[in-house]
């Protein structure tokens, strides 16, 4: 049985992760911690704290009051909220990531932390992005993907530290909203569509990513923590997906539940010029191969879902 503490657990993957991860390993083995107060659903269960994860004492502090074995660290800057202050982004990404890490050292506790599919770049290839390939991102956020994934790795073969991530893509979830990357339109257009019946899009419709339902990316970070280690060669930066769309794709496909849902267009050249820098669709067999990743969630049982639950929760 694992002790874990998660960092940035209020946010999107973290406030559902908690719950996962409390169902699996019990509720007080999970310490949920974030900069602000945590919602009521990750508060209300289970042990909480404020954390600040750049201060190292304080990570320090914490875990070992919770006996921790393991940390997921989820605190970070995205994308498009990195590129209004690259540096707090740079400041934030890099120094939670060397704090938890250099607890992780003198503790030896288990890390897992996401990387991005925005550790690639305009020059990296955009059909079926290979795992290992040219990564010259063109955001901050970015930037601090690929050293995390760097550092991750150096601290895995200097110190043995076990640590391991996964390039998200794109993440979709009806839970807490997203905070601040280029693909929560994927998001925002379910909210809109079930509450007032259309949404204007900040991408282009042609504008394609890859994308994955939240299940899906909690099932992957809780798989791939609980792999065998002597099969993983990608430790730091599998890459992971389930789907690729473009707002039109998946506006047709709202349109099969709520068929007088209308989109338009207003582009945001600045999250436009971020998304057309990524990969369209992303080649994750390294993650098949080596921890048997597969998901369970495409487009159509994804968009049934969504709407379902909203439904319920909005109206
Ligand atoms: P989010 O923005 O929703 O949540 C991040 C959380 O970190 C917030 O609750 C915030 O309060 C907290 N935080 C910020 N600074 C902190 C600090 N100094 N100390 C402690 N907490 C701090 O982000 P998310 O979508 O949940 O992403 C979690 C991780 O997954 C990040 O590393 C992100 O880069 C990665 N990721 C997310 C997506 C996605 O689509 N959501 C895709 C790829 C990778
Ligand atoms: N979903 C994230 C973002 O848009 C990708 O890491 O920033």
């Amino acid at each position: 049985m694992k002790r874990i503490v998660i960092t940035g657990a209020g946010g999107q993957i973290g406030s559902e992760l908690v719950t996962s991860l409390r169902e699996r390993y019990g509720t007080e083995a999970v310490m949920a911690t974030d900069i602000r107060p945590l919602p009521d659903a990750v508060s209300n269960d289970g042990p909480t704290a404020i954390l600040d994860a750049q201060d190292y004492n304080a990570v320090a502090q914490t875990a070992l009051a919770h006996k921790a074995d393991t940390i997921f660290h989820l605190a970070a800057i995205l994308s498009a909220v990195g590129e209004e202050n690259p540096s707090k982004a740079y400041d934030i990404n890099m120094g939670t990531l060397r704090s938890v890490l250099e607890v992780a050292r003198q503790e030896k506790y288990s890390v897992f932390t996401p990387s991005s599919i925005a550790v690639f770049g305009p020059t990296s290839p955009k059909e079926k992005t290979p795992q290992n390939t040219v990564m010259r991102p063109t955001t901050m956020y970015g930037i601090t993907k690929v050293a995390g994934e760097l550092l991750c790795d150096y601290y895995h073969r200097k110190y043995g530290v076990d640590t391991r991530g996964v390039r998200y893509p794109g993440l979709i979830s009806y839970g807490a909203p997203p905070g601040g990357g280029t693909t929560d339109w994927a998001v925002d257009i379910f909210f809109q569509a079930v509450e007032k019946n259309r949404y204007t899009c900040f991408l282009d419709k042609n504008t394609t990513l890859p994308m994955m339902y939240m299940p899906d990316a909690i099932e992957a970070s809780i798989q791939l923590m609980e792999a065998d280690p002597n099969r993983l060669v990608h430790r730091n930066a599998f890459n992971v997906t389930a789907m690729h769309l473009n707002p039109q794709t998946l506006a047709n496909e709202i349109k099969q539940h709520l068929p007088n849902f209308t989109i338009e267009y207003k582009v945001d050249q600045h999250r436009e010029a971020i998304a057309q820098s990524w990969p369209r669709t992303i080649d994750d067999r390294a993650a098949k191969h080596e921890w048997d990743w597969s998901p369970k969630y495409n487009l159509k049982s994804m968009t049934a879902e969504m709407i379902t639950e909203l439904s319920h929760s909005l109206n």
